[in-house]
């Protein structure tokens, strides 16, 4: 069986999205079909919208989603129909070089469904992060799926499969946030904040929230900024090094992924630091550093897919953090929005007025 359903699809480049119906088939071998009941708006999606990450037009957008499996193909054990999932963009195959010496996380061949979902013509779409979730329905490999705790809302859990994730992971998993180090986040949208919580549960002694936006920075010290620095009034870097006794800090996030944040990442960091790189930048940034303070700083340059996530791992340490009101995720959603309204989302967020906009299934 075909089911025809609403999804949010970018059809070219720059153009506006429209919501459209596609097909979705009955999951095959290895794949579950997932009632959708809630997806955040991350930037990525934006990217995707712009052409910054491929250029496999129509895709269909949405990858931070909750839902409720409808039905599983042939082999599936891990998931049931009616439990309640997070979809994740990461699942580890167990074959490839980098799951066979023990490092999943860095999986280079993560499972996805093998049938495609179309357009009414047949025109097949290429799901975002291989997960399409601005729909009713979708179609993913059952190993995306990680049953979670029905006492996180969807609109909250959802979160965890991509932005907060992705911000929480850099900071604890990629820079090793551990108690008593210093901590700067530069850019505080969802995966921004998502870095802060990170480093607050992780016993950072100092958090230094950076954005060009006080609306954000507000946000910032709700998850746990001790210090925030207004980028367009101050220069970060100085601002970092003074509240850091002159030194930097232990580890930059930078969340923004744009060349003069990086650089800024760059020289806000305490000698043999660690910057984080979990913004994506576009095809045509590029960045310069004197090769000699590369190497005299020391420490670590390092960029986090995903946070380094195992998600069948972390998503319900998330939702245990949750449960225990360590993690506001809540506080992360600024406003559910119908499917109709993912557009208006993007420009809300361009205008910086929300973290999060969340899709809300009827
Ligand atoms: N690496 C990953 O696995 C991963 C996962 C999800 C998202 N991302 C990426 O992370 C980035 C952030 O995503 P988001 O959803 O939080 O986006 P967002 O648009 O909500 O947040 C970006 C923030 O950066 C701020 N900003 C912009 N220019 C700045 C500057 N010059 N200095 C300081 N702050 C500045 C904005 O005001 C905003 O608050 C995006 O590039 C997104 O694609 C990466
Ligand atoms: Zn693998
Ligand atoms: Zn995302």
């Amino acid at each position: 069986m075909v089911h025809e359903v609403k999804g949010v699809v970018a059809r070219s480049k720059g153009q506006p999205v429209t919501v459209e119906t596609i097909l979705v088939p009955d999951p095959g071998p290895g794949e579950a079909l997932v009632a959708i009941q809630a997806c955040g708006v991350c930037h990525t999606d934006l990217h995707y919208r712009e052409g910054g990450i491929s250029d496999d037009f129509p895709f269909l957008l949405g990858h931070e989603a909750a839902g409720t499996v409808e039905a599983v193909g042939e082999g599936v054990t891990n998931v049931a129909p009616g439990d309640y999932v997070v979809i994740a963009w990461r699942a580890p195959c167990g074959e490839c070089r980098s799951c066979l010496r023990g490092r999943p996380w860095y999986c280079f061949n993560s499972l996805n469904a093998t049938q495609p979902m179309t357009l009414q013509d047949g025109t097949p779409l290429s799901p975002a992060l291989g997960i399409g979730a601005f729909a009713e329905k979708t179609l993913v490999a059952a190993e995306q799926c990680v049953k979670v705790d029905r006492d996180a809302p969807p609109e909250a859990a959802g979160l965890i499969g991509c932005g907060i994730m992705a911000g929480f992971g850099a900071a604890v998993n990629t820079g090793n946030v551990s108690r008593g180090d210093t901590v700067a986040v530069i850019g505080c949208g969802g995966v921004g904040n998502a870095a802060i919580a990170g480093a607050n549960v992780a016993g950072a002694r100092r958090i230094i929230a950076v954005d060009v936006d006080d609306r954000k920075l507000e946000a910032a010290k709700r998850f746990g900024a001790t210090d925030t620095v207004n980028a367009r009034e101050q220069d970060p870097v100085e601002a970092i090094r003074e509240m850091t006794g002159g030194n930097g800090a232990d580890v930059v996030i930078e969340a923004v992924g744009r060349p003069e944040t990086y650089e800024q990442g760059f020289y806000a960091r305490d000698h043999a630091g660690t910057l984080v790189q979990v913004g994506v930048p576009t095809p045509e940034m590029q960045i310069q550093l004197p090769l000699l303070e590369l190497f005299g700083r020391g420490g670590a340059l390092k960029s986090s897919w995903y946070g380094d996530c195992l998600p069948t791992r972390d998503f319900p340490i998330l939702i245990d953090l949750y449960k225990q009101g360590k993690l506001d995720l809540e506080g992360f959603v600024s406003e559910t929005i119908p499917i109709d309204a993912v557009e208006d989302a993007f420009h809300k967020m361009e205008r910086g007025e929300v973290l999060r906009s969340v899709v809300v299934m009827e």
